[in-house]
C-alpha cells in the first residue's frame, strides 16, 4: 500500500487502530442503531444499490449498509479491524460484505462503479481528505449518494486548537477534526453542491473515554486532566460539565450527503 498518508503516519493508523480494535467494537456510543442509521438513512441504500463504505472499521456502517443494498465493499487499511468487521458480520448473519484491506485514496475499483459511497469517523485520520473525497466522487456513479460523517471542531479556533490537542494526545494517529465549514467546502469544491447536513453529538464520561484510549505515553491521567480542565469556559467546545460520574463531554459530529451530479 502507497497512500496518500505518509508513511510514518499510516503505521501510526495502523499501530493505534490494532490496538483500539477490539474496544471500538463495542463502543456503543458509536454504534448504537440510532447512530448507525444517521449515515445510512442519509445514504438511502436501495435493493439493487452496490455500495462502499470508506475506512469501514469494524465495520457497524457496512453492515447495516447490508441489510438493504445488493452488495457491499467494506474497505479499511487495518487488518485487525476488518478483523472485527468480519465477526461482527458473521454474528449478524450478513453475507453480501466484500472486506477489503486498502486505502481511502486509491481503491482497485472502476470509475462509476457503485450508487453509494460513504465514510464515517475517519477523515480527521487523514492528511488529505479533499484527495480521499475525490476518490469516493470518483467511484460513485452518477446520481449516487456520498456520505462523509465525521467528528468536527469548533469554529473557534482556539477552542478547536485544545480539542485537536486533546484527540492528537489521545490518539496520535489524529490528524485534525475540521470545522464543519471545511467539511461542507469538501462537497461544494468538488461540484456537488452544498451538502445535507444532519448534526448529531456522542457524549462520554471522561472516565470511560480515558480507559479505551492508548494516549501518548500511556498518559491516562493527563489525558483526564486535558478534558477535565475543559470545563472552565468550555475550553474544547466539547459541552464537558461536571456531573456525580465526573466529567462528560460530547464529540460533536455531523453527516453531510450530496447525490453525485448526472450530467
Ligand atoms: C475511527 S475508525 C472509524 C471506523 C468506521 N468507519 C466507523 O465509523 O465505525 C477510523 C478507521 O479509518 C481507517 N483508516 C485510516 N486511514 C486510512 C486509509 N488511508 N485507508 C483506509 N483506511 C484508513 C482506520 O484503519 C480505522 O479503521
Amino acid at each position: 500500500m502507497s497512500p496518500a498518508n505518509t508513511g510514518a503516519h499510516q503505521c501510526a493508523i495502523e499501530d493505534q487502530f490494532s490496538r483500539q480494535a477490539v474496544g471500538f467494537a463495542a463502543d456503543r456510543e458509536l454504534h448504537a442503531d440510532d447512530v448507525v442509521a444517521l449515515v445510512v438513512e442519509a445514504a438511502r441504500p436501495q435493493p439493487h444499490d452496490a455500495a462502499i463504505d470508506f475506512a469501514c472499521g469494524t465495520g457497524s456502517v457496512a453492515c447495516a449498509l447490508a441489510k438493504r443494498a445488493r452488495r457491499v465493499v467494506g474497505l479499511d487499511a487495518t487488518e485487525a479491524m476488518l478483523r472485527q468487521a468480519r465477526d461482527l458480520a458473521s454474528r449478524e448473519g450478513v453475507g453480501n460484505v466484500e472486506w477489503r484491506a486498502g486505502d481511502v485514496y486509491r481503491t482497485p475499483f472502476a470509475d462509476a462503479s457503485f450508487d453509494v459511497a460513504t465514510c464515517r469517523f475517519a477523515f480527521h485520520h487523514l492528511e488529505d481528505p479533499a484527495r480521499a473525497f475525490a476518490e469516493m466522487v470518483r467511484v460513485a456513479a452518477p446520481g449516487a449518494r456520498i456520505v462523509v460523517c465525521d467528528s468536527f471542531a469548533s469554529d473557534d479556533p482556539q477552542k478547536a486548537a485544545a480539542f485537536n490537542a486533546m484527540e492528537r494526545f489521545r490518539d496520535p494517529s489524529t490528524v485534525e477534526h475540521r470545522t464543519l465549514p471545511f467539511l461542507r467546502g469538501l462537497f461544494e469544491s468538488a461540484g456537488l453542491g452544498a451538502p445535507v447536513v444532519r448534526r448529531f453529538d456522542v457524549s462520554y464520561f471522561a472516565s470511560d473515554f480515558v480507559a479505551k484510549a492508548f494516549p501518548l505515553n500511556g498518559d491516562g491521567a493527563r489525558l483526564l486532566a486535558m478534558i477535565e480542565s475543559s470545563v472552565e469556559g468550555d475550553a474544547m467546545d466539547a459541552g464537558a460539565h461536571w456531573t456525580p460520574q465526573g466529567v462528560r463531554f460530547s464529540f460533536r459530529a455531523a453527516a453531510l450527503s450530496a447525490v453525485k451530479p448526472l450530467g
